[in-house]
This record gives C-alpha cells, structure tokens and sequence, in this order.
C-alpha cells in the first residue's frame, strides 16, 4: 500500500508516521523545503513524545520518506490525505486555500485510481470543493482518470498523540463508494486490534463528526467553568461538586475539570468555525456562543483573583509563572491561557519570571523579551511575590513547599489548575486561590 500524505504538520506527520510504523510505504509531501531538509535530517518541526524515535525508526527502514517534489511522490499513491492548515480567517471560518492548492496538485499529477482523504479539519461540504478541485484539472488533462474523496477527521490528543492513533477509540471515514471503503479498510486495518470500530459513513456526517466532537468536549468544559465561577461565590467546592456529578456515568468523569480556560490549536478554532458555518447556514448555535464566550472570560479569573488580592496595585510586583503552553507534554503555545494572563500582568505593571518544561523556546518566539525566562521551576520563585501555575505538567504537582517557600519573597499561590489542595496550603503557610475551591472537611479525603 502506498500513501502521500501531504502536509507534515502536526496531524500530518503523526499520521504519516503511524501508517509507516504498521508497515505501509508513506511519503511525507510539504513545499516548505527547509521543513523537509530537517525531517530527512531527523529534526522534527514540534515536539510530540515518542514521535521523534519513531520517525528516525522509519525513515532508516525506508518505510517513511519525506519530498517537497508533490509531482513525483504523489504519482503512484493509492491513497493521498490533505494534512495542511486551516488557518481561521478574519471571521473564523476556516482558509481553505491550501487544502483545494493541494487538491489541484493532486488532479495534475495522480497516475491511476486514488482515494483523496482530507485529514484537516475542513467544515461540511469541503469534499464536495475538494472533488470538484481535482476534477477540473482531469478535464484538462484529457485522460480517463477515476479517484474517490473522503473525509477521515482525526481525534489525536497533543501530548498523546502516537499512542491515540495506534490505539483509536473509533476511526470515522465517510465514504462515497465501496471502493474506497475497501481500500480505507486496509488501510485502518492493523489498528482494529483493541476491538475499536471504523464508523463508516456518508461524508458531511464524517465532516461533521469532528466539529460536534470537539465542540461538546468544549462544552463541558465551559460548562464547568461556569459552576465553578458560581461555587465560590455560593460558597460550594468545585471539586466536590465534580466528584458528586462525574460518578454518574451518564455525566462522566473526564474532561469536567474547571481550569483558566480551554486553548490550542482544536477547540477554540472549531467551535469558532460551527459557529460560523451554521450563521452562514441561517442557524444560530446558541450554546457553543456562550461556550466561546464563558472561555474567553475564564482566561481572566486568575488574573482577577490577582488583582482583588493585591487590591488592585500590583506594579513592580513579580510573578513566578509555572507552565506557558496551553496544557502539559507539548509545546504548542496556540491560544495558550498564559498569553492572556502574562499581557494584563504586564499591562497593569507588574514583571513576569516564568519556567515551561518543553515550550520555552516556543514562547519566546512569542513573547520576546516581555518575560525573563527562568532556568528552572525554582529559579522562577527567587523574589517573587507569588506563583502563578498556569499548566499542570506532572512536575509541577508535588514540589517541594519548603524550597517554594524559601525562594518567593511573599507566600502566594494562584494555582489555575487546581493541582494543590487547598487545605493542606494553608496548613503549610500559604495563601492559597484555586479556582472554585474552598477549605472543606472531606478535602483530605479523596473520594474519587
Ligand atoms: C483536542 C481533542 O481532545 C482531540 O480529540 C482533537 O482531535 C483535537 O483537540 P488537544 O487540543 O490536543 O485535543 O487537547 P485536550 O487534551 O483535549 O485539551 C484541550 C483543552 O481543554 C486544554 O486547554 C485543556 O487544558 C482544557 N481542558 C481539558 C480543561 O480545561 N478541562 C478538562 O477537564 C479537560
């Protein structure tokens, strides 16, 4: 089985790679020629765990190759998926450009029979522009060509991403005719091992399948948010409250922890785009509006309890900041939460010293020099008026207080993530701010 995959971006080069791993023979098709220098070289374009050794694995078996040629490498594939960004327009709708460029591309150059899947996150009715694309530059080319197209959304977790594609929950295809059926089917064949299905259906269902995912874990999300905000000033505990309601199993225990707000590359720039489709559409989806409004306000609570606590002054003051990217075990930095906070810091006077295990190279292409970028997660505290966890990475969670308290200059913690109990803070001598939590008799226990 061959497979082009064109785009070695994050959903791009995942896949790619987990395709040759299971045997297939995958090239990696991008135009930026620097990008693919590197991948031949071995240096991936982002950081995601195990892929690294994954890639040098393939490629020295010559199962994986990367190319910037598209007219070569896509010539005798069976199977070619779109893996380029979608950039949000102005409005939020999703930039199709380069997805119906690569489409083009592909009509000019396919040789024989060919299932085109779009792995992007593409809005309804995009494999319908996609056929229309390659079957334009067949016309021209005067030859009987025959190709099938297909939708095939990812769910892959950054952070967990090799693991989520080798062992799916579900694989979603929409499809248009048995023959790609049949062929998809190969294709997902060997991670069918775990039980999991392929979900074959027609393609603006597939299409859609992404968006209502992503849009629903959104909504809890927001949803906790919300009850959170509301459990402080009810004088309730958002973590009980959370362990009460996830033991239904109707509810469920996952993706219901309140934070400062949902961020990356996925959620804020889908719900954004079902919004849009939808108005476009003549629909107005209510809930997913106030979903996008309730996290742009949560961006703000930690700042809030910041200057509530500091009674509205805090120039000159210092704010260790643990964590920058927009959750633990990546680095990607898009609509992190920190970038939010670090702004008003900044804008309302204060100084920022900030630790990330992997994205302090990323954020400083951000952020310059707005921060001073700490050696390690102690380094940040020296001095500091108080900490800030932003991102609950694993070694953020159980430090050693004694040093903490040494280091900062004021024994303050706003914990964004909850990761601390609140009880035991203030036993230790801290000032303690979660985020809809409160000293509560059954803290120690925990009940979950
Ligand atoms: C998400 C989807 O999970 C994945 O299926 C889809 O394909 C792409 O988008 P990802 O963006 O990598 O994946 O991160 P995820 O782990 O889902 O977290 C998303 C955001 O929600 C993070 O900002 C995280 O901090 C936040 N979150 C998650 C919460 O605030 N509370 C929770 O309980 C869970």
């Amino acid at each position: 089985m061959k497979i082009a995959i064109v785009g070695t971006g994050y959903v791009g080069l995942v896949t790619g790679t987990c395709l040759a791993e299971v045997g297939m023979d995958v090239t990696c098709i991008d135009i930026d020629t620097k990008k693919i220098e590197n991948l031949k070289n071995g240096i991936l374009p982002i950081y995601e765990p195990g892929l690294e050794e994954m890639v040098l694995r393939n490629t020295r078996q010559e199962r994986l190759h990367f190319s910037d040629d598209i007219a070569t490498s896509i010539k005798d594939a069976d199977v070619a998926f779109i893996a380029v960004g979608t950039p949000p327009g102005e409005d939020g709708s999703a930039d199709l450009k380069y997805v119906l460029a690569v489409a083009r591309s592909i009509g000019r150059h396919m040789n024989n029979y060919m299932v085109v899947v779009t792995k992007s996150t593409v809005p309804v009715g995009t494999a319908r522009k996609v056929r229309a694309a390659i079957e334009e530059e067949i016309i021209l080319r005067e030859e009987p060509l025959e190709f099938d197209v297909a939708s095939n959304p990812e769910f892959l977790k950054e952070g967990a991403a090799i693991e989520d594609f080798l062992k799916p929950d579900r694989i979603v295809i929409g499809v248009e005719s048995e023959r790609a059926e049949d062929l998809m089917t190969k294709v997902y064949k060997p991670f069918l091992l775990n039980g999991h299905p392929i979900i074959f259906m027609d393609i603006p269902s597939a299409e859609m399948t992404k968006y209502a995912a992503n849009s629903m874990l959104a909504t809890k999300i927001s949803f906790m948010n919300d009850i959170a905000n509301l459990c402080e000033i009810m004088g309730a505990d958002v973590n009980m409250v959370r362990k009460g309601i996830g033991s239904d199993a109707r509810i469920g225990n996952k993706f219901i922890y309140p934070g400062i707000g949902y961020g990356g590359s996925c959620f804020p720039k889908d719900v954004k785009a079902l919004i849009k489709t939808a108005a476009e559409n003549g629909y107005e989806m209510q809930i997913l509006k106030s979903v996008e409004s309730v996290n742009e306000n949560q961006k703000s609570v930690l700042f809030n309890k910041i200057q509530k606590h500091f009674e509205g002054d805090i120039t000159g003051k210092t704010f260790a900041i643990w964590g920058l990217s927009f959750k633990p075990k990546t680095d990607d930095m898009r609509e992190a939460p920190s970038l939010v906070l670090i702004d008003k810091i900044i804008e309302a006077g204060g100084k920022v010293k900030a630790y990330d295990p992997v994205a302090m190279k990323e954020a400083q292409h951000i952020l310059g020099d707005k921060v001073e970028y700490a050696k390690d997660q102690y380094d940040a505290l020296i001095d500091a008026d108080a900490l800030l966890v932003v991102t609950e990475w694993p070694e953020f969670r159980s430090p050693n207080f004694k040093v903490i308290a040494r280091l900062m200059k004021d024994n303050i913690i706003f914990d964004g993530r909850n990761i601390y109990d609140i009880k035991g803070m203030e036993e230790a001598g801290f000032t303690y701010y979660g985020i809809g939590v409160k000293p509560h008799y059954h803290s120690a226990i925990d009940l979950a």
